[in-house]
């Protein structure tokens, strides 16, 4: 594979500089030379960042599980596509080779047909981290049917809404799923959800934890005799570019998730592109992403990049805790991982423990470090290099979104000069400007803007499933004609980047995005509460936490404040899930607003973060007297 040969940092200027004066030549030449296609497009690129209607590789024909497996057979047919590290460390690892992945996408492929699962269907995968996660990915993908991934950390509501929103026809799940010492009935979640979904036509279920769940007569089934009885080969449904390839749901600033739609060949080209070059990936490296196959980061970086590069890809079942704080390091000593890529919360908590843990491993194989999620803190930075890179591995700290479908900036391992804090310099193809609150483009350096990308890239979201408008709304009119990220960012005096966080109403906890809106929703459905605010605020492991201030209605039953924190936070979590719990919640009699209702988050986060000092303009507010008392009565 070449894609572009990036060597140092004169040829990454110079691939930069092309792809910004000849986009379409330079993702052509790319696509042209590192794919195989059905049949080649009529047209690189058409777009129009005002309705955001982007098309890339207009008319051409592909299959991305034909790119990501088949084409490898003749070369790697024998070489290990995934290695699957379970929960358990006395289960023994398995290594799929690229022939086995084929038989299994294969049968699963046909089993799905047999099912009545056409191109264009939506199928919903509600699995844990097992092989069959990617095969599911995967089968959906060769039949052209869209796949719609949902954490397994999600609600049975939460798993509902996804559903119906996008209508799918099959959920594909597990009897339970392990999480160190904890196992969790997926089928029974599932069984909840599916109350509410008439879409759905079958479940199929693989079995992992051989617990008992109920099966509904007519629905569901088990998945193993249907891929034992099923044909191994399968042909490929031929794609247009432009088909959905999957939705995956981000939270957004009103209650309803944003169900982001990516489409197949730009997708496929830019998470293979980024892939290689990012992680540096040599022949017979061995590649581990930490993160969840029910995020982007999963998808685009644990199954397609990798799969896409011939590359062998750790999929691991577990938790870094479990069995205890070594995990990691064990796995990386076991299956001497090459490229490591993980989140600022996992080395965070990681910091926290016994150094021995780290340092009784050898973690000599390892060559790239890798950072996604949030903004990595100097500390935890430093700590990352010192013991686990052992300050001879770069670290690559990778900005990019759902929205986005791969990375945008980061720096190139042995070629960007690192620097803790920035996430550096953007890749060929990405245009990013620093936009201020008048609209206009920010020249100068060291000033805070809003984050924006001026062209488009091959692996940006379409549409969100159903609602284009959204999709204009939300990412292409706070500054038209361009894609607004919601991240504010800093540039430097060379023009590296530094992303300050998010400027809209979504806090990044552990690395996920949580929107405060729906959150609000949740907690505003139980019957105690009149009125709620959540902001985030710093929280040393998990980079932000929620805060909750909240008003009660006159309810005589809920005097007992604890106990209805407690039952605050059990109704979140069955609403959204565990992720979204709030850290503190404050009662409070009234919250900021402003004469026209909007309530002032502003300085609800300040209080929240324990800075008095500058509340900044409240003499638009209806109630200032307010301020005082949630300043006083905050919790620390
Ligand atoms: C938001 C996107 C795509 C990765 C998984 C999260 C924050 C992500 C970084 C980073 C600073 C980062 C941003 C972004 N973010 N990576 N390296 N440095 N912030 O995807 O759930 O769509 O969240 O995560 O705020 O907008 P996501």
């Amino acid at each position: 594979m070449n894609y572009y040969k990036i060597s140092n940092l004169e040829s990454y200027f110079k691939a930069y500089k092309k792809s910004v004066k000849e986009p379409e030549n330079f993702w052509g030449e790319i696509a042209d030379e590192n794919f195989t296609w059905y049949q080649k497009w009529d047209k690189v690129l058409d777009y129009d960042m005002i309705n955001a209607d982007i098309k890339w590789f207009v008319n051409g024909k592909v299959n991305i599980v034909k790119n990501c497996i088949d084409r490898h057979l003749n070369k790697r047919g024998n070489k290990t596509a995934i290695i699957f590290e379970p929960n358990n460390p006395d289960e023994a690892a398995q290594h799929i080779t690229y022939l086995e992945l084929h038989e299994r996408v294969c049968r699963m492929a046909n089993v799905l047909k047999d099912k009545g699962i056409k191109k264009g269907d939506r199928v919903c995968i509600y699995l844990p981290m097992i092989p069959e996660l990617a095969v599911s990915l995967l089968a959906c993908a060769r039949i052209g049917a869209i796949h719609s991934v949902v954490f397994a950390g999600f609600s049975a509501s939460a798993v509902a809404s996804r559903i119906t929103d996008s209508e799918c026809k099959m959920v594909i799940t597990s009897d339970g799923a392990y999480r160190g010492n904890k196992s969790i009935d997926l089928k029974g979640i599932v069984d909840e959800a599916l109350e509410k979904c008439p879409s759905v036509e079958s479940v199929l279920v693989v079995k992992r934890t051989n617990t008992d769940v109920r099966m509904k007569e007519g629905r569901d089934q088990w998945i193993q005799p249907l891929l034992d009885a099923a044909a191994k080969d399968n042909v490929a449904e031929i794609m247009d570019a432009e088909d959905p390839l999957f939705i995956l749901y981000t939270s957004g600033s009103t209650g309803k998730p944003k169900g982001m739609v990516h489409t197949t060949a730009g997708y496929m080209v830019y998470t293979a592109f980024t892939f290689k070059n990012i992680f540096n990936y040599k022949e017979h490296d061995i590649y581990w992403c930490t993160a969840d196959i029910g995020w982007i980061t999963g998808h685009s970086y644990i199954v397609y990049g990798p799969l896409l590069n011939g590359a062998t890809t750790v999929i691991f079942e577990g938790v870094p805790s479990y069995p205890d704080f070594s995990r990691f390091w064990d796995v990386i000593d076991k299956h001497k991982i090459n490229q490591f890529y993980t989140a600022p919360t996992a080395i965070r908590a990681l910091a926290k423990e016994n150094l021995s843990y780290v340092e009784n491993h050898d973690l000599s194989s390892i060559k790239v470090l890798g950072s996604v999620g949030e903004p990595i803190n100097e500390e935890a930075w430093h700590w990352y290099n010192n013991h686990v890179g052992r300050k001879t591995s770069p670290i690559t700290d990778t900005w990019w979104q759902t929205e986005t479908g791969g990375i945008m900036i980061a720096p190139l391992p042995f070629i960007t000069p690192t620097k803790p804090t920035y996430a550096t310099l953007p890749l060929p193809g990405i245009q990013p400007v620093l936009m201020d609150d008048r609209r206009n483009e920010i020249e100068d350096n060291q000033v805070v803007g809003s984050l924006c990308i001026k062209y488009p890239w091959p692996g940006i979201a379409r549409t969100i499933w159903g609602d284009h408008q959204r999709f204009i709304d939300t990412y292409f009119s706070a500054f038209p004609g361009k894609y607004f990220t919601g991240d504010g960012a800093l540039r430097d005096e060379v023009g590296y980047y530094r992303i300050t966080g998010r400027v809209d109403d979504v806090v990044i906890v552990s690395g996920h995005n949580l929107g405060t809106a729906p959150i609000e929703d949740a907690i505003n459905e139980h019957p105690a509460v009149a009125e709620s605010a959540i902001v985030g605020f710093p929280h040393d492991v998990k980079g932000n936490a929620l805060y909750g201030f909240i008003t009660l209605k006159e309810v005589g039953e809920y005097r007992d404040r604890a106990n209805l924190t407690k039952e605050i936070n059990e109704h979140i979590s069955s609403h959204i899930g565990p992720i979204a719990k709030l850290d503190k919640i404050q009662f409070v009699s009234g919250l900021p607003k402003t004469r026209s209702g909007k309530i002032m988050r502003r300085i609800l986060r300040k209080i929240a973060e324990g800075d008095f000092s500058n509340f900044g303009d409240t003499s638009t507010l209806l109630n200032p007297e307010i301020v005082d008392e949630i300043k006083n009565e905050r919790i620390d």
